[in-house]
């Protein structure tokens, strides 16, 4: 099985998936359960897989054995938060919570904060949200501290979902662990868990730090555990920059639960829509916006989506409606709020939900066969295209980030030059040239260098003159 074909596999045929918790060691982690990153897009790694958790390997989310050389010991802590399950009756359900097994990622209290509170006492409000969305709100809870039921026990039904095995690496946290995964030590002994725990979803520690081994306690925000920081010359995709599949499946979610089926103009068109519709449109959404090809994988590319507007006879204002609850959902699931972004994603709904309409139409015939689309950054307004107005000063930083060559050392493009140049700069110039090509800035350094020498670029204020002699050196050993 491919790692891609494990996330989509059908419960029973992966119904022994377990991770063994090796005594101060690693996790080893069943062939069957896919590992996806904080996008979710799949790890891959020959079986066995062995995960590192004493969060000192140098190639995460492997283990390299450096637990043996750091001593790492997996004991529980004296100091953690007690084991205690309390209960809070509401007018709907009781809502159930153990701080003992909180993994502090505040997804409860950044979401539903009129019922989760940060550090107040109490900490649940039973009554203060629809039941709809406390039942959400408990199912993604990742570390499975919270569980509702209507009456007074905790309704695995209601809070546990029935899931692929998945194991999901968050970025500088815990891994996510979903699809009633058997965690067991190395003779095969259950795991114990605090009280009222899911068995369905469960977060385990990779900071090494945590106080609840092996579970997470929510210690890597305390010990500022960090995974390595990626290229910062890489421009993101808009999939990157949402989140990832996770991030845009949390807002199709949203559209189709809580404000598609109240809405008199579009909820009937989807009163009969497939259960997973929302995971069929966060992989298209996925896909267009540069991610890999989920939708294309998994449900068959853009003659199956195609189809699925054929004859819907969709109209203008359930078109505009659909668009206007997207953007609704999008602000609802925290997806990124900055203007380059925005600018992108809402072209995007605009574009694709008038091409669904014009394919729902009595006589249209869309194209029988066309690639999924690829959308970007519009118009070149990218991260970082601008100076922030509210940012901290951009200068300083890119001072910080500049590694400078000693005088007799030689003056290298990729080390030395192309990082004085910012995404704006490039952005700026693209239309002429790129400023992180090597060939084109040495084709065009002369007049570069007039323009940074008369202090005309970048636009927003001259180079430093060392910045500028800096170049100058680098055109001089130009052939
Ligand atoms: C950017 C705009 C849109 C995107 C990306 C999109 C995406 C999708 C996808 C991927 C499917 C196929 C899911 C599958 O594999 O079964 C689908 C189906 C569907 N879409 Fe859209 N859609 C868009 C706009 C709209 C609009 C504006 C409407 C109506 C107001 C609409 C109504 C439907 C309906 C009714 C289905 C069939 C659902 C079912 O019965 O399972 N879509 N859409
Ligand atoms: S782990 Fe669960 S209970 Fe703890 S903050 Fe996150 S969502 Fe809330
Ligand atoms: S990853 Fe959360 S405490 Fe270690």
């Amino acid at each position: 099985m491919t790692q891609d074909s494990l996330i989509h596999a059908p419960r029973a045929a992966v119904q022994s998936a377990r991770i063994v918790v090796v005594r101060d060691g690693p996790y080893v982690v069943d062939g069957s359960i896919a590992v996806v990153d904080h996008l979710g897009v799949p790890v891959t790694a020959p079986a066995p897989v062995r995960l590192c958790r004493c969060g000192q390997s140098q190639t995460k989310p492997f283990c390299d054995e450096s637990h043996v050389e750091r001593g790492f010991t997996d004991k529980k802590d004296p100091r953690r938060v007690p084991d205690k399950l309390d209960t809070y009756e509401g007018q709907q359900a009781y809502v159930y919570d153990n701080r003992g097994t909180c993994a502090h990622s505040g997804f409860c209290t950044d979401r539903l904060n009129s019922v989760f509170h940060v550090g107040q006492e109490p900490f649940v409000s039973p009554s203060g949200a629809r039941l709809d969305d406390l039942v959400n709100a408990v199912r993604r809870c990742p570390s499975g501290a919270l569980g509702i039921g209507i009456g007074r026990a905790r309704d695995a039904g209601l809070s546990d979902t029935n899931r692929a095995p998945q194991i999901e690496v968050s970025r500088d946290g815990p891994y996510r662990v979903t699809g009633h995964v058997e965690l067991v030590d190395e003779f095969g002994a259950n795991i114990p868990q605090n009280a009222g725990a899911s068995p369905e979803h469960f977060s385990l520690c990779r900071c090494g730090s945590s106080l609840n081994k092996p579970f997470c306690s929510g210690m890597h925000w305390s010990v500022a555990f960090h995974d390595p920081v990626g290229d910062p010359m890489h421009e993101p995709t808009l999939f990157e920059w949402a989140g990832g599949y996770p991030a845009l499946l949390d807002m199709t979610r949203i559209f189709y639960s809580r404000h598609v089926p109240g809405d008199s103009l579009i909820g009937p068109l989807f009163a009969d829509m497939a259960p997973d519709h929302p995971e069929r449109v966060a992989a298209w959404l996925s896909e267009v916006f540069g991610g890999p090809r989920f939708y294309s994988e998994r449900y068959g590319g853009y003659q199956r989506m195609v189809s699925q507007h054929l004859g819907k006879q969709i109209t203008p204002e359930q078109r505009a409606r659909w668009a206007t609850l997207m953007l609704q959902s999008a602000g609802d699931a925290g997806l990124p709020s900055d203007p380059e972004f925005r600018a992108a994603f809402v072209a995007y709904i605009e574009w694709g939900s008038r091409i669904a309409q014009e394919n729902s139409g009595g006589n249209a015939k869309p194209p029988p066969n066309m690639p999924v689309p690829r959308w970007w950054w519009v118009c070149n307004a990218t991260p970082g295209s601008r100076p922030s107005a509210t940012a901290a000063d951009e200068t300083v930083e890119v001072e910080a980030s500049l590694t400078l060559p000693n005088a007799d050392e030689a003056v290298r493009f990729h080390d030395h030059i192309r990082p004085l140049f910012r995404p704006m700069d490039r952005n700026s110039m693209l239309f002429a040239f790129d400023l992180w090509k090597e060939t084109d800035v040495a084709m065009h350094r002369q007049q570069i260098l007039l323009r940074l020498r008369a202090g005309t670029m970048p636009c927003d204020g001259a180079w430093p003159d060392a910045r500028v002699a800096l170049f100058e050196r680098w055109a001089a050993d130009q052939p």
